[in-house]
């Protein structure tokens, strides 16, 4: 798989960030003054109406659209991560491990927790994260699940993997560029080498 440079991501994340602005600035022309509280990421993620959960396997549950669309671009990702060849056996070897032996229970709480991490970070209201920090997460030291460090250019290959993984579910490059800016704030407490 091609690896992508910290050049490539940024210049993608560059573009989607420079639409945000403009369609920012666009609708902020057309608009007169309004008191409603701008909407969050998660509400342009799909936000708090409730419609049916095809991931349950609880007959009838239902969840909020921007948690199941999330929920879609989280394990897309994951199974991206699984083929890319500069980030798979490197960091995710017990998790790949489980699942090379039908153990499927890792990747149901990695999902989870990355699900509810996402949901919370963007803006839900519903939903609580109780994963491990940031930084405790990703030191192998206190995560044995964690392969080795992430330098800044794992990041980098990580954030394009969730691009993917977002774009495979038709995110808009808008809402793209939106998580983008929000990932790159964590990337002090997930980046140790
Ligand atoms: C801002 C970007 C990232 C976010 C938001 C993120 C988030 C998370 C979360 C929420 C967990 C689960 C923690 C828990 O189970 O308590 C996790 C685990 C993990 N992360 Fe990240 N992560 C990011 C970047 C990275 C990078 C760059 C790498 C490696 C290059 C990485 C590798 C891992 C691994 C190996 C695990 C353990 C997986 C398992 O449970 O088997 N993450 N991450």
């Amino acid at each position: 798989m091609k690896k992508l440079t910290f050049n490539t991501v940024m210049a993608i994340l560059a573009i989607v960030a420079t639409t945000v602005v403009l369609s920012t600035t666009m609708t902020s022309c057309n608009k007169s003054t309004s008191s409603a509280a701008a909407p969050t990421l998660y509400d342009s993620l799909g936000g708090t109406t409730m419609v049916k959960d095809p991931t349950s396997t609880v007959s009838g549950a239902m969840i909020e659209q921007g948690r199941l669309n999330l929920h879609y671009v989280v394990d897309s990702t994951i199974f991206v991560i699984a083929a890319d060849t500069a980030l798979n056996k490197k960091f995710f070897s017990v998790l790949l491990g489980e699942v090379g032996n039908n153990n499927f229970s890792g990747f149901t709480e990695l999902s989870k927790n990355l699900t509810d991490f996402f949901s919370v970070a963007t803006g839900a209201k519903d939903y609580t994260y109780t994963g491990m920090s940031m930084a405790s997460a990703h030191n192998p030291a206190t995560n044995s699940r964690m392969g080795a460090k992430a330098s800044s250019a794992d990041f980098d290959q990580f954030v394009g993997d969730l691009v993917k993984g977002a774009q495979k579910n038709g995110v808009s490059n808008n809402l793209i560029g939106s998580v983008g800016k929000l990932v790159y704030t964590l990337e002090g407490q997930v980046v140790q080498k």
